[in-house]
């Protein structure tokens, strides 16, 4: 397994992903930075929706945009940063559905990647199949 990219710089992409989040319903900005093993680095912020439900959050936003530049293979690394008003507080890890939309990112290229998740004072490191196990995937679907 690849180790993460300077995990430090891509923290302070997540930041600044995080100050370009639309959250005007939550107030809560969520920023998230992905590293492949070619060194590219795809950020996404939190889109939210006038019909609440149908926000997206800043790691499915992230995907999505690494899909669609044709990044779908060695992602390595996670880093998430968000807080009300963009203010970093207690540790942000991705929620349900961002963890199985990842899973989608890691199974194209076989990786685990490392999931930084940040807060003010603190910063948790986990693989991605710890915080999603025993993980539905594109495996399953073959007979
Ligand atoms: N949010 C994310 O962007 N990522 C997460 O992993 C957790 C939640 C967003 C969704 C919503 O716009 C706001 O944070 C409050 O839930």
């Amino acid at each position: 397994m690849t180790e993460a990219p300077d995990a430090a710089a891509l923290v302070v992409a997540a930041r600044a992903a995080m100050a370009q989040a639309y959250a005007p319903y939550s107030g809560f900005y969520v920023g998230a930075a992905l590293a492949f093993a070619d060194g590219t680095v795809i950020t996404g912020s939190n889109f939210e929706n006038a019909s609440y439900g149908l926000s997206l959050c800043a790691e499915t936003v992230a995907a999505a945009k690494a899909s669609q530049q044709g990044h779908r293979a060695g992602l390595v690394a996670v880093a998430i940063a968000g807080g009300p008003q963009g203010v970093p507080g207690a540790v942000v890890t991705p929620c349900g559905r961002c963890r199985q939309v990842l899973n989608e990112l890691a199974a194209l290229g076989a990786t685990d990647p490392l999931i930084i998740a940040t807060g003010a004072h603190e910063t948790v490191e986990m693989r991605l199949s710890a915080l999603l196990p025993l993980a539905f995937g594109p495996a399953n679907l073959i007979p």
